[in-house]
């Protein structure tokens, strides 16, 4: 995170909090957050995009998030009922949420249009059916932006790429589906038709791929007149050494000049997830096991794994790690760091260095853990799932509390 130091004595400091005394305060493992960072990648975003720009709280959410990126002055993307009942729980006035979700209930539906979101992206021609019955039964007309898929690749992995035709998102460009679906909204006395929204991908290091969304989806924001235009989220963010990703200001610079050389009018909003929220976080563990398997590896075993973060094991993501007690240590031996589950491939690191040093007990932190990390975690093996503290000027503030094992056995009948 940004307003990391090292103390006198070579061990890491965020927020003006010493990790280890985190860690003795709060227990391992925990996630936690640099306030600061994210408050500084809100007002970023509100900047670069205006007060239409809206945090994709997939990436991470609990109430004392949604209340942050709110007091920052963004919008809140909620894809389920239950990330929206999270916002609004927060105290986020409805208006403030755009709803996505490419198979939204009718129970889902009906609470949008309840409590009176801002916006609805409208995903398929179901869906419509659905908001013009809801809205024949009394319910108030939405302000919709419909989500189109342009036919472009975006490079990233492929589970997280979703503008190619073959896509179970938005309406197709490329088969005319999404001039029906615009005439239509544009006829619908259901719902107030009010821009268009594309999504690419996730973790997309290739800004040109925004580009060409944009020159692509230009001539259907221009032929209707549209006020809105979203680009939706996907801004890539470095993991490792040696990766580079655009800041949130240069991809705003490069939408907002794509669109004017597009012709377009519209305003243009996005919805940063990752890039809002992963480099504010790191995950502390403490270090179970060491075996050293002579000629092969060592393996690092923690008391997380891929219950806390399963983007690894997923995606193949990669981290890094080094120890707070010395973080700007020589990290000469290469380990890989796994968890505390059941299976194989419950890594979190696959190549990790560490200084020779390194002990049963030692705390290990991995860095740019602050998206899809708590957000996609589980409970497997009835693992506990760990805390999120948040960090300021030397103050710590617990925003979710450790799961017990009363919490495990709440749901049971
Ligand atoms: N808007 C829409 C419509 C989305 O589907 C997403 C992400 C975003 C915005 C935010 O994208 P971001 O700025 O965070 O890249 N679990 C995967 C990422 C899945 C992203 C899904 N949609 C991962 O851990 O890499």
């Amino acid at each position: 995170p940004d307003h990391s130091t090292i103390a006198a004595d070579g061990s890491l400091v965020i927020g003006g909090c010493r990790v280890d005394d985190l860690a003795s305060e709060f227990g391992t493992p925990f996630f936690v957050y640099d306030e600061v960072h994210l408050r500084d990648r809100a007002r970023e975003a509100v900047a670069a995009f205006g007060p239409g720009v809206a945090y994709a709280s997939k990436a991470f959410l609990c109430t004392a998030m949604a209340a942050l990126v709110h007091e920052e002055g963004m919008c809140i993307d909620v894809a389920t009922g239950g990330e929206m009942r999270v916002a609004l729980a927060a105290g986020v006035p409805a208006d403030r949420l755009v709803m996505h979700g490419n198979n939204k209930s009718n129970l889902e539906l009906e609470m949008a249009l309840a409590e009176g979101v801002g916006r609805i992206v409208v995903d398929s021609f179901d869906e419509m059916d659905r908001i013009e019955a809801l809205v024949a039964g009394g319910l108030p007309v939405p302000s919709v932006l419909l989500r189109i898929t342009p036919g472009i690749e975006a490079h990233t992995h492929e589970f997280v790429k979703t503008g190619q035709d073959d896509s179970k998102f938005g309406f197709g460009l490329a088969s005319g589906a999404a001039r029906t679906a615009l005439d239509r909204a544009h006829r619908s006395t259901a719902m107030h038709l009010v821009g268009i929204h594309v999504h690419i991908g996730s973790q997309v290091f290739v800004v040109d791929s925004f580009r060409k969304a944009v020159q692509t989806l230009a001539p259907l924001v221009n032929d209707l007149g549209l006020p809105e235009f979203s680009i939706g989220g996907g801004l890539g963010v470095a993991y490792v050494e040696g990766e580079e990703s655009a800041t949130i200001t240069q991809w705003g610079a490069v939408m907002n000049q794509a669109c004017r050389d597009a012709g377009i009018t519209a305003q243009v909003s996005a919805e940063p997830g990752r890039s809002i929220a992963a480099a504010a976080a790191v995950t502390v563990y403490t270090v179970g096991t060491i075996k050293d398997l002579p000629g092969i590896r060592t393996y690092v075993s923690v008391d997380g794994g891929m219950s806390d973060n399963p983007r690894p094991v997923l995606y193949g993501s990669g981290y890094e790690t080094f120890l707070p007690r010395a973080v700007a240590a020589d990290r000469p031996r290469e380990i890989r760091l796994v968890g505390k589950h059941c299976e194989s491939g419950d890594v979190l690191v696959r190549e990790g260095y560490v200084p020779d040093d390194l002990a049963v007990g030692d705390l290990l932190a991995t860095p740019v853990t602050g998206a899809y990390g708590h957000s996609m975690g589980s409970n497997y093996n009835k693992v506990l799932r760990p805390p999120v503290v948040f960090v300021r000027d030397g103050d710590a503030r617990l925003v979710v509390r450790r799961e017990t094992y009363d919490d495990l056995l709440r749901l049971d009948v």
